[in-house]
């Protein structure tokens, strides 16, 4: 017998599939037809014609059989759902805020927020925008103001913490407009659009003893803040030995609020929160929830979203689920680094970002070479990504095109779903796409919405 010396440890998912779902490939002329009715927009494309749905981990999470068994029990009374005192008991346990206010999804809790504290004329300064963060701010009557880091905007910087607040920035922009016009500083852990990058703890105190000084509040968006723990404790000096519920508390422990997608960490198909500590503000968000999401007691969500929310929270802070999610993403990203496709580095924590910048170069922005990428990568193999570019950062209120410096397209891992097979044909098919680059073009956009465009606007290839 001649066993080799160098055997890999390789990590397996902490659990095992009990329900299966059935998915299809369409045939290449299917595929064909389906991104021109979809106008070359993945958002558009029907469910059904996808073969590996890479679109966004929100929402698409597989429950685990507790969850489920939390489903069967919920609570549907109007008003004082056992399920709504669970998960209230539960987000002051882990997240650690004193009050809950319950709404359908992460931008929920974004409208709410955003219309109680913004006024007019405020700036909010943020590490990086967030589609929905960003319009509700600016349809709040305020203006966004980007503050993270210069690496960010380098897909090659390998920076553990991309997604850092720069604090001589955000000194900048309180010197310049006055703590009284700025009512927060929103603040995203794992910043999506730098490619799913986290921030340090560091960071974290650095901004808050900035905020105190001056009297600002700081607010979380959670919605990721727990993968990012899993970054601290892999990266960050003497935070080896902290459990990620730790790491997690700490985080939110320097912060006013949070707004939180529960469709990501989470772990559930729909449902968020407005958390904060203030009595007064919660008392003003309760009344504003009611006429926005639903009773403050489910806020938007059915008794047994909340149930399953509860549920979900506890499983996302085990060590064993959040190693397997995080290393599922890496995987990934090391088979494409593999075949040479140019992706953002470090590896994001939900995401791999293609870096469309090197693997179109010689597409001009304003073609929309990310969006024309996701298209190919549709026709390629049946995969659905999307576009994080310039179609996703809209237009100025000028009514001019943005250009991000990041032209991106998301390969998405939804949570508990995929397995390493699926994410195989996904790297073969990308690196067939980068094969034939030279030969693609670019697309003009035939309709536009007046906001959040990249959901339903149309294209035509060039
Ligand atoms: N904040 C961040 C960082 C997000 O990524 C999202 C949603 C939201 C807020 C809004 O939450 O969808 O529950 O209303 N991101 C999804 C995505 C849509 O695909 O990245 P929501």
């Amino acid at each position: 017998m001649q066993i080799k010396t160098d055997i890999p440890n390789s990590w397996a998912e902490p659990w095992k599939i009990k329900t299966v779902e059935h998915i299809r490939l369409p045939n290449k002329n299917e595929r064909k037809i389906a991104l021109e009715d979809a106008g070359w927009n993945t958002f558009l494309l029907k469910s059904e014609d996808v073969f590996i749905d890479l679109l966004t981990d929100s929402g698409t999470n597989a429950m685990s059989d507790r969850q489920w068994a939390a489903i069967m029990t919920g609570d549907e009374a109007y008003a004082g759902s056992r399920d709504y005192y669970k998960l209230e008991e539960v987000v002051r346990r882990v997240y650690g805020f004193k009050h809950l206010i319950p709404t359908h999804q992460g931008r929920g809790a974004e409208h709410l927020l955003s219309q109680l504290l913004i006024s007019s004329g405020d700036v909010v300064p943020g590490n990086m925008y967030f589609t929905t963060t960003k319009f509700h701010q600016e349809y709040a009557g305020g203006t966004f103001v980007d503050v993270i880091i210069d690496e960010a905007q380098d897909p090659t910087s390998t920076h553990p913490f991309k997604g850092n607040i720069d604090i001589d920035k955000l000194a900048a922009v309180i010197d310049e407009h006055g703590a009284d016009k700025i009512p927060y500083i929103s603040y995203e852990t794992n910043v999506n659009m730098a490619g799913g990058q986290p921030v340090s703890l560091e960071n974290i105190r650095e901004v808050h003893s900035l905020c105190a000084q001056h009297g600002i509040k700081l607010m979380l968006d959670a919605t990721r803040a727990v993968e990012n723990s899993y970054f601290i404790k892999c990266r960050e000096p003497g935070c080896q030995e902290k459990t990620i519920a730790e790491i997690l508390w700490e985080i939110c422990s320097y912060m006013d609020g949070c707004t939180m997608s529960g469709k990501k960490d989470g772990i559930v198909n729909i449902g968020g929160f407005l958390a904060v500590n203030d009595d007064s503000l919660a008392q003003q968000a309760r009344n504003l929830v009611v006429a926005f999401e639903g009773l403050h007691t489910y806020g938007g969500m059915a008794g047994r979203d909340m149930a399953a929310l509860a549920v979900g929270i506890e499983e996302s802070i085990e060590y064993n689920y959040i190693y397997a999610r995080v290393e599922q993403v890496g995987y990934l990203g090391r088979k494409l680094a593999e075949f040479g496709v140019p992706v953002v580095v470090p590896f994001g924590g939900h995401a791999i970002y293609l870096d469309i910048n090197r693997i179109l170069s010689h597409i001009p922005q304003a073609q929309f070479p990310a969006q024309r990428f996701a298209g190919e990568l549709y026709l390629e193999g049946g995969i659905r990504a999307m576009e994080r570019g310039i179609v996703s950062a809209g237009r100025d209120k000028q009514g001019r095109n943005i250009f991000p410096s990041l032209e991106l397209v998301r390969l998405t891992i939804p949570r508990r779903v995929y397995t390493q097979s699926h994410l195989d044909v996904v790297s073969e098919s990308v690196a067939r796409v980068c094969q034939r680059a030279d030969s693609i073009g670019g697309l003009e956009i035939i309709y536009e919405p007046s906001h959040l465009r990249f959901f339903q606007a149309r294209f035509s290839p060039i």
